[in-house]
């Protein structure tokens, strides 16, 4: 077992420089890579994590859970950094890595035009030297996606790998990424689900994750939020198909609308155009002035009050046959759920082009006690900005893509719909 072990590790080394020295005559096995997404319910709001591997230590990889953060200008995590990892000054069950000094443009960059734009943190300064380095760290703001409270961590020369796969199988090589991250102490992770240690940012910053996933990958990222704790979703970077169990020969792109993404100033994130918001025909307009933005940090779709509150007096009046119950915090519409099997109409957002994403009740009615169930989406506020904010809860059980390239964004609405789901990946290794 240990040699198979030590094989495979030398099989992926081997892969991972012959990446790095052929890209020209290089035809890759693969398409894309993929990572498990794991659901978390133990902090103060559901989360999402990929789980990548880190170094490799003792002939295996270390695995670490990174929160999913669409907007996070950068990757951050629970680490310290050595300069000299060859004197064996890494400490037992720590994570090490290499600094970036406070002399290179990187440092510069990220604390100038890529930092995290909290007004509450405080300004940086050059952090002291290592000892027997002599040059100083580079200090950056982070802001916890949880709490969000203002925190520091020192920006380094990290090193992720990651499986790769055809969009139906997990493959044997692997692929390395080697980003400019930040290390944070643990402390600063209290606040995470268990096993959660670090913040994995997939926005459009070139800092974020999908600016170190290069050739011979495309700029195509899909993630699939999965509703259940009992088996991961899935994320894949790269132009691939991708298949859910059962249905081995339906390739899921077959079921995708496009809209395009909008840039919006001020942020990494990522925003669609949403025009209208129907309910049983009849068509709630969104101000031109509401933004739409796409969250895997918010647990519900946050509307401003004037959006949420037609929303809320449409979906009433078409539920009335259904026996109301007393809201329960943070929902406004609630049902008495005593009978079995609510049955309510979609929600349909009319996107720019005229495409249509359908909110089905498994992504708009949040089981809250069992005999109450509530409408997921809340009042953000009269001044919310954006004014719309699609939360995790509606996203979840649809496989959505970022195609960077083109900018544009892919939805399939409910996968339940097409009897697969998130979690119905075929993460089994072949060969
Ligand atoms: C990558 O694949 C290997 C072999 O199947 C597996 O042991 C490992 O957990 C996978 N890593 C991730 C992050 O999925
Ligand atoms: C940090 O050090 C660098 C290099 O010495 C210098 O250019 C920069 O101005 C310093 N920044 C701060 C905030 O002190
Ligand atoms: C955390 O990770 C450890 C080691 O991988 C595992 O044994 C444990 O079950 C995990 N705990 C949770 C809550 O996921
Ligand atoms: C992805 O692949 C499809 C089909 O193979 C192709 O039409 C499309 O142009 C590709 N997209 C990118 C960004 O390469
Ligand atoms: C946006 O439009 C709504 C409705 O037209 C208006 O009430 C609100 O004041 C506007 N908000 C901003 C920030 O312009
Ligand atoms: C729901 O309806 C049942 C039957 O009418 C009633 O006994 C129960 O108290 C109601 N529950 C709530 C939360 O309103
Ligand atoms: C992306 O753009 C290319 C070239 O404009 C086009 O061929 C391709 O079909 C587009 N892909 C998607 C998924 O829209
Ligand atoms: C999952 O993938 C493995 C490896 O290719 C394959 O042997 C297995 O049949 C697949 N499982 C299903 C349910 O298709």
């Amino acid at each position: 077992m240990l040699l198979l072990t030590q094989l495979v590790a030398i099989a992926a080394l081997a892969f991972i420089s012959l990446k790095h020295e052929a890209i020209a005559q290089f035809v890759p096995p693969y398409s894309s890579v993929v990572v498990p997404v794991y659901k978390h319910t133990d902090a103060a709001k559901p989360l999402y994590s990929v789980q990548i591997m880190t170094t490799y230590v003792n002939m295996q990889f270390l695995h670490a859970n990174f929160l999913i953060d669409l907007d996070a200008p950068f990757i951050w995590h629970d680490c310290i950094l050595v300069w000299n990892t060859f004197a064996g000054s890494c400490p037992a069950n720590t994570l090490c890595t290499y600094p970036v000094s406070c002399e290179e443009y990187q440092c510069t960059d990220v604390r100038t035009t890529y930092s995290y734009k909290n007004p509450s943190c405080p300004p940086v300064n050059n952090g002291s030297t290592l000892p027997g380095w002599g040059y100083c760290t580079c200090p950056v703001n982070v802001v916890n996606p949880i709490t969000g409270s203002c925190d520091n961590a020192l920006l380094d020369y990290d090193e992720f790998t990651v499986n790769t796969s055809n969009g139906r199988n997990v493959f044997n090589g692997l692929y390395g990424a080697y980003p400019n991250a930040a290390c944070a102490p643990s402390s600063s992770f209290q606040s995470f689900p268990v096993n959660v240690s670090g913040v994995m940012a997939l926005s459009s910053s070139p800092y974020a994750f999908p600016a170190y996933l290069n050739e011979p990958l495309e700029r195509i990222m899909a993630l699939c939020l999965p509703s259940t704790l009992s088996s991961p979703g899935v994320f894949f970077y790269g132009n691939s198909s991708y298949y859910l169990l059962p249905q081995s020969n339906v390739d899921i792109r077959s079921f995708l609308s496009y809209t395009p993404l909008i840039n919006h100033p001020d942020s990494f994130g990522y925003f669609i155009g949403l025009n209208s918001i129907v309910i049983k025909t009849r068509s709630i307009d969104i101000p031109g002035n509401a933004t739409t933005k796409l969250s895997t940090v918010d647990p519900y779709t946050t509307l401003r009050s004037d959006i949420y509150k037609w929303v809320v007096r449409r979906f009433s009046l078409v539920t009335k046959r259904i026996p109301p119950a007393n809201p329960i915090a943070p929902f406004g519409l609630c049902f008495n759920a005593s009978v079995n099997g609510l049955r309510v109409p979609d929600i349909e957002f009319n996107l720019q082009d005229g495409k249509k994403w359908s909110i089905a009740t498994a992504n708009s009615i949040k089981q809250v006690t069992t005999d109450v169930a509530c409408l997921g989406f809340v009042d953000g506020g009269a001044t919310s900005e954006p004014a719309i904010v699609i939360g995790t809860f509606q996203l979840e059980d649809n496989f959505l893509v970022f195609d960077l390239e083109n900018s544009s964004f892919g939805f399939s609405s409910s996968l339940l719909r097409k009897k697969t789901s998130c979690a119905n990946f075929n993460f089994t290794l072949t060969n």
